[in-house]
């Protein structure tokens, strides 16, 4: 991949940026959680069912990354942000906080964060890294008295800030894609969007993703080998 003065790069990534440090992907072995497939756990039925099962799982993940740090691929995409200034941007699935504590600014939680929950009707979120592991403990707003919720966007929910990533994916020039098994819309679609535009195309992974036919280029390893390689020309 070759980046120029004038190009705009747009990097999406998944669970995969996180593996390597030591934060389980969905899909892959491990993508279970005491028995319960992610799914199970991440859609407001689940939520509406037992919140209590829901928060003692998002709980369990604010624990895991704040034990986690960052990697080689998170400094490499922070490293190149300050290359590029505002010709960077980046979309993130991932909701741990690893890109940002590797020093990313310019930075979207599409599916929103671990360290902040909202209620359910006030809807504003705050910033939260509390663990909540019993029904007496589950939280409640200081304001109207309902139920807190995690600041995640779960399964049948609407990713945050749609019009401002098509407008990011509308002046890119150049699209990355690390960690991501390409299976959940509407980022699994950002790759058709900007095949369209005939902009180059980059995945990088140690499999394929399932929607590898419509990158220009798969780069097969790890993200933390392959990033600091990738950007060593920038
Ligand atoms: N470096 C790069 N990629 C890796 C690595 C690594 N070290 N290890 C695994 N991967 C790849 C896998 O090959 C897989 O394609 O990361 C991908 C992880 O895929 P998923 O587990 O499906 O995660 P993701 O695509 O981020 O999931 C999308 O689904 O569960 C929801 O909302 C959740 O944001 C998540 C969304």
């Amino acid at each position: 991949m070759r980046l120029t003065a004038e190009d705009h790069l747009f990097a999406l990534t998944g669970a995969g940026i996180s593996a390597e440090s030591g934060l389980a992907t969905f899909r892959g072995s491990g993508g279970l959680w005491n028995g319960h497939r992610v799914e199970e756990v991440a859609t407001p039925e689940a939520w509406m069912a037992n919140p209590e099962l829901v928060w003692r799982f998002y709980s369990m993940r604010r624990r895991d990354a704040m034990a986690a740090e960052p990697n080689a691929a998170h400094f490499a995409l922070a490293a190149v942000e300050e290359q590029l200034g505002d010709r960077f941007y980046l979309c993130t699935q991932n909701v741990d906080d690893l890109h940002e504590r590797a020093g990313s600014q310019r930075l979207h939680h599409m599916h929103g964060t671990l360290f902040a929950s909202r209620c359910v009707r006030c809807n504003r979120p705050f910033a939260d890294r509390a663990f909540y592991e019993s029904v007496k403990a589950l939280p409640a707003c200081s304001v109207c008295g309902r139920a807190v919720r995690p600041h995640i966007v779960w399964f049948g929910e609407m990713p945050l800030d749609m019009d401002g990533i098509y407008s990011q994916l509308d002046r890119a020039t150049v699209l990355l894609v690390v960690g991501t098994s390409g299976s959940v819309y509407p980022a699994a679609g950002f790759v058709q969007i900007a095949r369209r535009r005939g902009i180059h195309t980059v995945y990088v992974g140690p499999e394929k993703p399932l929607n590898a036919s419509s990158f220009s280029e798969i780069l097969l390893g790890t993200a933390a080998e392959t990033l600091p390689e990738l950007f060593a020309s920038v």
